[in-house]
């Protein structure tokens, strides 16, 4: 049966950032496909853990801030989530950050700050999931990406360069990994509805420039990447790796 392919019993799903936004309505997806989850996140994800848990599924936060945390601390910390949860199966890697600047005042810490975030901290993560993965011959990885993975943006070149960056890694890692039994894709978001871009959405002639780019004139939410981060989790994916999935509403086809 085709959709017994979409199913996650029995897999653990290590998540980044899932207290709210896009990571909360992936995790609760992963989970009612019937995953357990341990999210990775610098504030609590309350609202998560009871969604989850409301499913009958383990909820597992481990607190770190991808700000500060060194190569080192990541990796012990992907190695006590294996030695707890005995298989590390999915490794979502969501969490972001996205400071703007204008392009010629654009400071270093800024600079800095998004690369780690958004390329350094999962590309330290995948490569410990990876090492564990290998013993086991199977494994999905799969990075969240964004539009600004194909296009330059305005006031955002530390978030341009590291959503390129996250498509470099997603191929460079499948190149090596996918023989030895892992998936390694990447998902491109669109504009999706969160606390990350509520102030564009608020902001009336913002809004109207970016709803009548979109072919489906209208925002997605985060429910919007509910299937397709369950399907590149499961077995249904099985012959995809290195590529990335748009899901934009046709905006990057315009
Ligand atoms: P959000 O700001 O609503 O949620 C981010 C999550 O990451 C939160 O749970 C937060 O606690 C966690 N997080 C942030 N910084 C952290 C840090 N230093 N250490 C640990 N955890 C941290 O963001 P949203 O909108 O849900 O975005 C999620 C991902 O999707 C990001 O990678 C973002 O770049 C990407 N994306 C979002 C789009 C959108 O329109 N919302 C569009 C394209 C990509």
């Amino acid at each position: 049966m085709i959709l017994d392919k979409f199913k996650l019993d029995g897999k653990i799903a290590i998540c980044t950032g899932t207290r709210r936004g896009i990571g909360r309505a992936m995790t609760n997806a992963l989970a009612e496909a019937g995953a357990d989850i341990v999210s990775f996140d610098r504030n609590d994800p309350v609202d998560t853990r009871q969604d989850v848990e409301a499913m009958d599924r383990r909820f597992v936060w481990k607190k770190i801030d991808f700000s500060t945390a060194s190569a080192e601390q990541l990796r012990a910390l992907v190695n006590e989530t294996a030695a707890e949860m005995g298989q590390i199966d999915i490794l979502v890697n969501n969490a972001g950050i996205c400071p703007r600047e204008e392009i010629l005042d654009y400071s270093i810490e800024i600079w800095e700050q998004s690369l780690r975030v958004n390329l350094s901290t999962p590309w330290f993560l995948a490569q410990a999931v990876g090492r564990i993965m290998v013993k086991r011959g199977c494994g999905k990885i799969i990075n969240i990406g964004s539009l600004l993975s194909h296009q330059g943006g305005l006031t955002v070149p530390g978030y341009s360069a590291s959503k390129h960056g996250i498509l470099g890694i997603t191929k460079s890692l499948s190149n090596e990994l996918a023989s030895k039994g892992i998936n390694v894709n990447a998902i491109v978001p669109g504009y999706i509805l969160t606390d990350f871009t509520r102030a564009i959405n608020q902001n009336e002639d913002r809004n109207t420039q970016v709803e009548s780019r979109i072919p489906m004139n209208r925002w997605g939410s985060p429910e919007d990447l509910q299937g397709v981060v369950v399907f590149l989790a499961s077995e249904a994916s099985g012959y995809m790796s290195g590529t990335d999935v748009a899901v934009d509403g046709g905006w990057l086809g315009r």
